[in-house]
């Protein structure tokens, strides 16, 4: 679903296109890092709004709960709302929307996660849903190639914040949460938590 168009792809994408080692070498070291910390910060704010979901978290000790709030954060509130820029290499036509030929488009994997034709109730956050598929870690030849140490660190950080934090809670929970003011990233400016 074509969101933005441009013109012809700039001379940074073409470099780009002629040292994709070097770009892909960018891309593990940076939006690796920065995507992960959202995560992270995304799914505790998820679950602090939450508190009978939080709950349930708790008390899952084998961790399942708790995964599939990470994996629920990544459909709901993706920390990477928009997939790396594409070119229409001819033109496409998309339902009533010609996208032409040398375009730039900016794909919404957060809008397509919440496709009410994939997704019952899309809108709501909930744990272990029948069926949730999203493309909060992409898809096909471009899927993340972090996507599994991702995952990972933010099992390990919200165990280990759960654990130590036994009484975590917001700090100001009828106060809207801080959003940093940016399309390309949904990313927490501050989450202020009370300790205990
Ligand atoms: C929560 C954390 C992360 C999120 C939400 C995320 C999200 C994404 C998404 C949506 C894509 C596909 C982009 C597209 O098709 O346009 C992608 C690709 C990629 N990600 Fe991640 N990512 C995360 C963590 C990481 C980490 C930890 C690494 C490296 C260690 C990493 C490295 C990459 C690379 C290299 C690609 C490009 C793969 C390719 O084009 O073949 N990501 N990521």
């Amino acid at each position: 679903m074509p969101c933005a168009r441009g013109t012809l792809p700039s001379r940074r994408a073409a470099h780009r296109a002629r040292r994709p080692s070097r770009w892909l070498a960018f891309l593990t070291i940076f939006a690796g890092y920065e995507n992960s910390i959202n995560l992270i910060g995304n799914c505790v704010l998820a679950l602090l709004q939450r508190p009978e979901l939080l709950a349930e978290v708790r008390a899952d000790g084998a961790g399942g709960a708790r995964r599939a709030a990470i994996d629920e954060t990544l459909r709901f509130e993706p920390p990477g709302p928009l997939a790396i820029r594409r070119f229409a290499l001819e033109d496409l036509t998309f339902g009533t929307v010609t996208v032409p030929a040398g375009a730039t488009v900016l794909l919404s994997l957060a809008s397509a996660n919440r496709d009410p034709g994939v997704v019952d109730d899309p809108d709501t956050f909930r744990l272990r849903r029948p069926s949730a598929p999203h493309l909060g870690l992409g898809h096909g030849p471009h899927y993340c190639l972090g996507a599994a140490l991702a995952v990972l660190e933010a099992d390990v950080a919200l165990a280990e914040l759960l654990r130590r934090f036994p009484d975590l809670r917001l700090a100001r929970p009828d106060e809207a949460p801080r959003w940093r003011r940016s399309f390309r990233t949904r990313a927490l400016s501050e989450l202020p938590v009370s300790l205990g």
